[in-house]
């Protein structure tokens, strides 16, 4: 038996990252997945691969959560799939940071922030918890998770601090409504990463590869799947008495001062 056997989970924004590692981990732990994208089809069919390995068929569905009629349609086509669905990952964020958006004006990178990860996260999320109190009520409440960010509420340097700090901060304060909210029918998490290796860090200099390194305890870059752990624990039965909690995913926050810094 494994800990989400029977268990009907949607992660949003799972063609890339941290999402599709979280797919991945709740196919591993026994979960039937519905993998959300807007445009990586490539990625996507990666994902679905990975699960598929995992000894499960996974459904796919494309939608951009920024259009209102689309993350509609994304909310039909999943409960349609299965009209109890256990978990619902809010993972999807606009990416502002590499490729052409990273060349965009602070106001326009702010605005598709706000429009995917704030705006478009919270309608989604008001929509599935529609959807979730329709169902009977069952001794292991649903729930749902969202991806906030150590350091929005500490505060952080420059333009990626003043356009994340406020967005997942949002995020992070919704998630916390959310949970008073939809007690005891639905827990409502969130797990706030640190300096996750993820496209950016890929290609980060060396300043930030030293900077992620020490800021963290444990002197390493965090990894999708040490998200994906702690999402699959708050995900799951073990979890049932904990909602309202926000869990930073970042190595432990390093005090200590760091020679060299610029
Ligand atoms: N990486 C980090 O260090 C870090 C730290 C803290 C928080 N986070 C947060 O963790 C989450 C995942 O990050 P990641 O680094 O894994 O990002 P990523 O690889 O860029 O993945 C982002 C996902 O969101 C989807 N997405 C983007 N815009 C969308 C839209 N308008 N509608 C629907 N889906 C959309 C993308 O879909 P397509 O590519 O298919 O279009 C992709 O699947 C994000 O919310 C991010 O802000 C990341």
């Amino acid at each position: 038996m494994r800990p989400l056997d029977r268990h009907h989970v949607v992660v949003t924004g799972s063609s890339s990252g941290i999402g599709q590692a979280i797919a991945t981990a709740a196919a591993r732990s026994g979960a039937e997945c519905l993998i959300h994208y807007r445009s990586n089809r490539e990625g996507a069919e990666a994902t679905a691969e990975a699960i598929r390995a995992a000894g499960s068929e996974p459904r796919l569905v494309a939608a951009d959560l920024a259009d209102p009629r689309d993350a509609e349609r994304l909310v039909e086509e999943a409960f349609a799939w299965s009209p109890r669905i256990d978990a619902w990952i809010h993972n999807a964020g606009a990416d502002v940071l590499t490729g052409a958006a990273a060349r965009l004006s602070f106001d326009a990178k702010l605005a598709r922030l706000w429009e995917v990860d704030v705006q478009g996260t919270i309608r989604l999320a008001r929509s599935v918890a529609a959807r979730m109190l329709e169902a009977p009520p069952t001794p292991l409440p649903a729930s749902m998770l969202f991806i906030g960010w150590d350091q929005a509420v500490h505060g952080m340097e420059g333009d990626a601090g003043q356009l994340f700090g406020p967005i997942k901060a949002a995020v992070m304060a919704y998630a916390k409504s959310l949970a008073q909210t939809l007690a005891p029918r639905i827990r409502v998490n969130c797990v706030a990463p640190g300096w996750i290796r993820t496209a950016w860090g890929e290609n980060s200099d060396p300043y930030w590869d030293a900077r992620a390194r020490n800021d963290a305890l444990m002197h390493r870059w965090g990894t999708p799947e040490d998200v994906a752990a702690a999402a699959m624990y708050l995900i799951s039965p073990q979890a049932s008495f904990i909602t309202g909690q926000v869990i930073e995913v970042n190595g432990g926050w390093n005090r200590k001062p760091v020679a060299g810094s610029r």
